[in-house]
């Protein structure tokens, strides 16, 4: 089993390849090699088997080393990220779009149909369109990003209608507690007013306490993207991406967990300040999400918001915090 992971070098391209390692096989074969690519160089991951490349997913080129007849499996990661893709349209287009097409092109030319997941977003859904949301529900993107995963999307579903590629789409939840920096995703916020807390930092929160939201942990994600490269492809129907399943929790709930597990401390290094510019687009995401399509084939959310602080605190809080 050959597994490609492209944007390997991201935070959940990187726990995800820590977790095959460990789990050393998938659909029922043992893991004989992971290739992490990347355009920026990622970080190796112990393990005799795991290659790192450095490449850019929008040059076609560049990918014919990474993506070869022998692969099986590969997690299409890579992307920038919301508020990215909003601020620099071309460069959304030319790497949500044109890159993703190129991955699943390059998946064509191996000519075995390889199992490609591919990672979308909730963002794919907004407007005018009613509550709750279901797999079902039509996609009506109020950003460029959430245009460029719903492209991906509906490619992914016509490539493999033709049988070019096996593929299976889950748009995420917003991951949180995700670890690392702050990036330019307009939903940063919701992981910095706990990360940042919990390192011994201040962090802005610029949406109210009562302001619902969809969440996954970055754990639980992983093992439902590995959940979602085993299905067998005669559960997926015609229509292959569906909801990830998440939890809808306020800012104030995801606060009073991280209280419930690390005591009053962390809560009062948050500081309430309003940023219209991010209020705007996360406000045209929905949140009233029913992954009925995930759910039944296994994949799921965390229990409560205090085991993502708890997933956060055991595997990723910086040793000097
Ligand atoms: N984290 C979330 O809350 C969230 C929510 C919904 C969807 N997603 C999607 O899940 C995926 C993974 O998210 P993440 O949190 O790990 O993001 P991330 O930003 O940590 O990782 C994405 C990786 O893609 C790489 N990349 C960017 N352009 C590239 C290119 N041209 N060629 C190759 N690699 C390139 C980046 O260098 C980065 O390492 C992304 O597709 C993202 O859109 C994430």
């Amino acid at each position: 089993m050959n597994i490609a992971i492209i944007g390997g070098g991201g935070v959940i391209g990187q726990k995800l390849g820590r977790a095959l390692v460990a789990r050393g096989h998938l659909r029922g074969r043992d893991i004989t090699r992971i290739t992490l690519a990347d355009v920026t160089a990622p970080t190796p991951i112990a393990g005799a088997d795991v290659a790192c490349v450095t490449c850019d997913m929008s040059d076609p080129s560049q990918l014919s080393s990474v993506i070869t007849p022998d692969t099986d499996v590969i997690f299409l990661l890579a992307a920038i990220v919301s508020g990215h893709a909003e601020r620099e349209f071309d460069t959304g287009i030319r790497v949500n779009l044109q890159g993703v097409l190129n991955v699943y092109e390059a998946a064509r030319a191996t000519g075995t149909c390889p199992v490609v997941v591919y990672s979308s977003s909730m963002a794919v859904y907004g407007g005018d369109v009613p509550d709750p949301i279901t797999d079902l529900t039509y996609l009506n993107p109020q950003t460029s990003y959430g245009m460029q995963k719903a492209a991906g999307e509906l490619l992914l579903t016509d490539f493999s209608r033709k049988g070019f590629v096996d593929g299976r789409g889950f748009r995420l939840p917003t991951i949180s507690v995700r670890p690392g920096k702050a990036n330019g995703a307009a939903s940063s916020f919701m992981s910095s007013i706990i990360r940042e807390p919990l390192n011994g930092q201040e962090a802005i929160c610029p949406v109210g306490r009562d302001f619902l939201h969809y969440y996954l942990s970055p754990k639980r994600c992983v093992e439902n993207l590995i959940l979602g490269a085993e299905v067998e492809t005669n559960a997926l129907g015609p229509d292959r991406c569906m909801i990830m399943p998440g939890q809808m929790l306020s800012i104030g709930q995801m606060i009073d967990a991280m209280t419930e597990v690390c005591g009053p401390a962390p809560a009062k290094l948050i500081r309430w300040e309003s940023q219209p510019e991010v209020e705007k687009i996360v406000k045209g995401w929905r949140f009233d999400l029913h992954p009925a399509r995930a759910l039944a084939l296994g994949l799921r959310a965390d229990d409560g918001f205090s085991d993502n602080v708890r997933f956060y605190v055991d595997e990723d809080l910086p040793p000097a915090a």
